[in-house]
């Protein structure tokens, strides 16, 4: 027998509630406002069961495009073999979030514009590139009270 190739097939741990997140959906949840352009998350609550996202959608992010009483349609891309493909979907708020995956390019944003103002006003010139950690400066390291010690590995032995 073939195996089933349903709507909700192989989400049986997908979609089952997360250790004690069991109940009844938090009032928080629909005290969230959502506006056209905000960028959410996408993570279905199996609590509800009415607008929920297909599998394929389950922890993506996506641009709210239409706002209505009880759901959100959101923009998604999706990769399909060498392209992206712009998908629509409505989604009711208890599976999404807003999503902070701009928070912190908003922040340096903020940080940058005021440390150039900063650096405007004392006449200096800034470089406001972020640097990966660089490796550590070299140090000298004396051997007074502080002989050298040879590490050698512990040899093989059977413990049988
Ligand atoms: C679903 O809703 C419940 C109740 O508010 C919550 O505890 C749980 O974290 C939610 N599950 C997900 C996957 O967001
Ligand atoms: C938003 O959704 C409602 C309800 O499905 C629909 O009537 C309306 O045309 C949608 N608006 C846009 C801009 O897609």
């Amino acid at each position: 027998m073939p195996h089933s190739f349903g709507y909700r097939a192989r989400t049986r741990h997908l979609f089952s509630q997360k250790f004690r997140e069991h109940g009844p959906v938090k009032l928080s949840t629909y005290l969230k406002t959502y506006k056209v352009g905000d960028i959410v998350d996408i993570k279905a609550n199996a609590s509800i069961q009415k607008g929920m996202p297909h599998k394929f959608y389950h922890g993506r992010t996506g641009i709210v495009y239409n706002v209505t009483k009880t759901s959100v349609g959101v923009i998604v891309n999706k990769r399909v073999g060498n392209r992206y493909m712009e998908k629509r979907v409505n989604i009711r708020i208890e599976h999404i979030k807003h999503s902070k995956c701009r928070d912190d390019f908003l922040r340096r944003v903020k940080e940058n514009a005021q440390k150039k103002k900063e650096a405007k006003a004392a006449g200096q010139s800034i470089h406001l590139k972020r640097q990966p950690v660089q490796p550590r400066e070299a140090r000298h390291v004396s051997t007074k009270d502080n002989a050298p010690t040879t590490i050698y590995p512990i040899a093989y032995e059977t413990l049988i």
